[in-house]
């Protein structure tokens, strides 16, 4: 069998069942997706919505590319929630897009956004590839002259808009029920969306003799998701409290506005919005999806929230020595040897009890 290593992961995140099948050690080739049938393959896919597993089933080519994009939004929310209480660990465990974080907290919002960013980014970057049918660079940006600035578009342009339409298509069509979480998560699906083609960069290229730049051409590229991660972290820090607004005749949940505020003041489209306080995280608690903090690394003497004050919640830690042994002092001898000392240092690592 083919070895796809980077994609072994996603797959075993994404077909738990199929590797399950395989024996261990062996793995799963993406012309094994595809020969084992999009039909099997999709049902098999825990947590999809009907409208998912129908896109699933007619592009089974994207299937692959929407996962990693939300792996790599799990990626980047445990990157980012490193060093705090909630480190994103309910998320990914089971599937990319079977659990959800039962609390409607900025903590959902921001699982969300980067998740929906994440499947936008990665199918936008696969077009640009040519991995994916149905799309490629952006056509609309080829040849087109910018009289005022005196470039024109060329090379590949990143088609952000379809990777955009795409993640709507496919992370939006798991709302299904018609409650006031769907509306949170459609505005920070969008959000997040909005943040990563708000980002998008344009690069320049000058053409003449010796970099007279008598002609420019311009394109433009996706960010590094790295940076979208951090604005997202921001816009958590910053997050907006909302309340629905029952305005339809069926009093069905139509839009959101902000909390405490008597007039009607919609959140901005790029707001990250929740409806639910944030549990503390602190304690394992089943009906929150917290994991609690018991057994987390923390730092005996930082005052912010990696600091085993804050980490444990008052509940102290447990001080593990060990013995660091690394190499150190080499020296290159001639010829042809590196002769090095061994090196220790006593450490200590706390954890919260
Ligand atoms: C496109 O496909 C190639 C070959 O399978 C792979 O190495 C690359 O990572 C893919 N790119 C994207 C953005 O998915
Ligand atoms: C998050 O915390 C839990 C326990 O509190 C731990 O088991 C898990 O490894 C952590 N995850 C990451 C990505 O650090
Ligand atoms: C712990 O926190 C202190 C203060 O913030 C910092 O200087 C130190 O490098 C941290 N230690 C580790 C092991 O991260």
């Amino acid at each position: 069998m083919i070895l796809f290593s980077s994609r072994s992961v996603l797959l075993s995140v994404y077909y738990p069942q199929i590797f399950l099948i395989l024996t261990s050690g062996s793995y799963l080739a993406l012309s094994s997706v595809v020969a084992l049938g999009a039909n099997i393959i999709c049902n098999k896919i825990p947590g999809l919505a009907p409208r998912q597993r129908a896109i699933c089933q007619s592009r089974p080519d994207a299937i692959i590319v929407i996962g990693e994009g939300a792996q790599m939004g799990i990626n980047e929310c445990q990157y980012q929630f490193r060093y705090g209480r909630w480190n994103c660990s309910a998320l990914g465990e089971k599937t990319v897009f079977g659990q959800e974080l039962r609390v409607g907290s900025r903590e959902a919002a921001f699982t969300y956004a980067i998740t929906a960013a994440g499947v936008a980014h990665a199918v936008t970057a696969a077009c640009s590839q040519g991995n994916l049918s149905n799309c490629g660079c952006d056509r609309e940006k080829q040849g087109y002259y910018n009289q005022e600035e005196g470039w024109k578009w060329g090379g590949c342009s990143a088609d952000i808009r379809y990777g955009i339409e795409f993640s709507r298509r496919f992370v939006d069509a798991r709302e299904i029920k018609k409650n006031a979480r769907r509306l949170m998560n459609l505005h920070n699906n969008e959000a997040g969306r909005k943040v990563l083609e708000e980002r998008m960069k344009l690069e320049c290229k000058c053409h003449g003799v010796s970099g007279s730049c008598t002609t420019k051409t311009c394109w433009t590229t996706l960010p590094k998701f790295r940076e979208i991660g951090y604005i997202l972290k921001e816009k958590y820090n910053a997050a907006v409290q909302v309340e629905v607004v029952r305005a339809s005749r069926l009093r069905q949940p139509t839009f959101l506005k902000i909390k405490q505020i008597k007039s009607y003041q919609k959140p901005m489209e790029t707001d990250l919005v929740y409806i639910e306080k944030s549990p503390n995280y602190c304690e394992e608690d089943a009906s929150t999806g917290s994991v609690g903090t018991q057994g987390r690394l923390c730092n005996r003497t930082s005052p912010n929230a990696d600091g085993c004050d804050m980490m444990c919640c008052g509940r102290g830690y447990n001080t593990h020595q060990y013995t660091k042994v690394w190499q150190c002092n080499c020296k290159f001898h001639w010829c042809c040897f590196v002769k090095c000392n061994t090196c220790s240092e006593r450490t200590e690592v706390f954890t919260c009890k």
